[in-house]
């Protein structure tokens, strides 16, 4: 099995009981996303996690694919719409990478704290282009340790060896910036929450595509 797999399947169960880190940064974030939402609108989520986030934007769209390679974070997000009236969300274990999709399909595609842990973020951010719709937007939260802690490019290999840590990739923010520009996106919106350990809680980025 894929040693990231591994690593988030273990972690999985632990993962779904931590509070939010920045619950404030956390609130914004979805609220500048739902002001993209309209009720008619088809959305991807890739790297869903535990489900917690596609099922707070479920009732402002017509329905989420929310998608993951950990069978144990897919099983916790399907036991939460379990018994609830949740009928426009769908849990499917599965990886961006495989994931089969027509071109212009989607409305909007989330990735949110995941692009940094992806061996090839800019084939994925190309593949979320061709399934989006013109005008689409593509939502990210991403770790940009590139700008602040360039030293962990050393750390992250090792960790990964000895199974502490999944795949994470180091770059900037002006590189992830750029890597979605160089597709076609346009940025519609970017903000890095500035509190303490700002790095860690992700650069939140509306890139949108091109009508
Ligand atoms: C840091 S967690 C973020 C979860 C959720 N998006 C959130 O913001 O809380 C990263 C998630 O991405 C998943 N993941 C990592 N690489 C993936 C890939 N290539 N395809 C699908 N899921 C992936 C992991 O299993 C994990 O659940």
């Amino acid at each position: 099995m894929n040693q990231s797999v591994k690593f988030w399947d273990k972690i999985a169960d632990k993962y779904s009981k931590q509070p939010i880190v920045d619950e404030a940064s956390y609130q914004k974030k979805l609220q500048i996303t739902q002001e993209y939402f309209k009720p008619d609108m088809e959305v991807l989520e890739f790297g869903c996690g535990t489900g917690s986030t596609a099922i707070i934007h479920a009732p402002y769209v017509k329905h989420i694919k929310a998608i993951d390679f950990s069978s144990e974070m897919i099983e916790i997000a399907k036991g939460k719409v379990e018994n609830r009236d949740i009928s426009n969300v769908t849990f499917e274990q599965l990886t961006i990478e495989e994931l089969e999709v027509e071109e212009c399909s989607y409305d909007a595609v989330l990735g949110l704290n995941i692009l940094h842990l992806l061996k090839n973020k800019e084939k994925i951010i190309a593949k979320v282009y061709k399934m989006l719709k013109p005008g689409g937007i593509f939502v990210t939260s991403t770790v940009c340790l590139g700008d602040k802690m360039k030293w962990f490019k050393i750390i992250a290999p090792i960790g990964k060896f000895f199974g502490l840590m999944p795949l994470v990739k180091v770059f900037t923010t002006k590189e992830l910036l750029d890597s979605l520009i160089d597709i076609g996106f346009a940025i519609d919106h970017h903000w890095q929450p500035s509190n303490s350990q700002a790095v860690f809680k992700g650069l939140f980025i509306v890139a949108k595509k091109s009508k």
